[in-house]
């Protein structure tokens, strides 16, 4: 069969194994997936080693994504631009090609969800990994500006100079940041992960339509429920689609087949995915 993995540590509460798994089901094919603990010092020999074991693909994730960059032997524009790695395939001739399907699931859940980004004002919170990852594929569908805010403004400016060649992306702190019409309002800070708040004033939420936490949770997200409590009428959407959708464009890379991301969001949402 064909053979898959996810690289990670911790790993154990993964869900991309039974994500691929149900992929495959719905598209009547069948594939060997599991989740492999790399050790911290160890991602390099852990990759190789699947890989020469007839390995045809694998996922990496936290804390791994930039060492998988490091890694392939090739990589996609969009990984080259982000700097990590999330999907890797071994191509005919052996070498292992690198991509970052992370920004594209992102885009595409929020397609899903009918969340319009042409000519729209983007409020992008943190300036890590996650956000860089998503703003190429946002800048792709033409949104008017987007702009970044961290903590650590100094974060913001230097991921808006590297991106701005691209577009129009701009960079603040929290107590510099303009007021202005965000339409969507995406949380890619780590403060999920530890049930806080990122450090947003309300009154930015004015012109908002939707809040977006790429923390995958099945209740509402502290930042979520935060958004609602200000304007019942706003859409609130967390990473279940985010997950999902980066799993998607990554079977597409190595298998040349979309498979269908909402029923597999649904049975996630649901606690189906064990
Ligand atoms: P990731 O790869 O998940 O994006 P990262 O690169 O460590 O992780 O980045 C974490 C981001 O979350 C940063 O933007 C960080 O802000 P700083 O650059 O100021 O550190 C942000 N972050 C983490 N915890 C936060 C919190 N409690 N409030 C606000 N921002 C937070």
């Amino acid at each position: 069969m064909d053979k898959y993995a996810v690289f990670g540590n911790p790993i154990e509460h993964s869900k991309s194994p039974a994500i691929h798994t149900k992929f495959a089901t719905s598209l009547g094919e069948q594939i060997d997936y599991r989740a492999i603990l790399a050790p911290i010092d160890g991602f390099q020999k852990s990759v190789n080693a699947f890989f020469v074991q007839g390995g045809l693909g694998a996922n990496v994730t936290m804390p791994f994504k930039e060492q998988a960059f490091e890694l392939v032997d090739v990589r996609t524009e969009l990984a080259t631009i982000v700097g990590a790695v999330n999907t890797i395939k071994i191509l005919d001739d052996g070498r292992l090609l690198g991509d970052n399907t992370d920004g594209i699931g992102f885009v595409n859940d929020l397609l899903e969800n009918k969340v319009a980004i042409k000519d729209k004002r983007i409020l992008l919170i943190g300036a890590g990994g996650a956000a860089r990852g998503v703003i190429l594929p946002l800048l792709a569908q033409q949104p008017n500006e987007i702009i970044i805010v961290n903590r650590t403004a100094a974060k913001a400016n230097t991921l808006a100079e590297l991106f701005s060649k691209y577009g129009k992306v701009t960079g603040y702190g929290f107590d510099d940041l303009p007021e202005s019409d965000y339409s969507l309002i995406v949380n890619s800070t780590s403060s999920s992960v530890h049930n806080e708040l990122p450090g947003l004033d309300k009154k930015y939420l004015n012109h908002c339509e939707c809040v977006y936490d790429m923390f995958y949770s099945l209740e509402k997200t502290l930042f979520m429920q935060w958004a609602l409590d200000y304007n019942a009428p706003i859409k609130a959407l967390d990473g279940s689609g985010m997950l999902v959708g980066q799993a998607a464009q990554a079977y597409f890379v190595w298998r040349n087949k979309m498979p269908e991301i909402l029923p597999v969001v649904k049975a996630l949402k649901a606690g189906e995915l064990k």
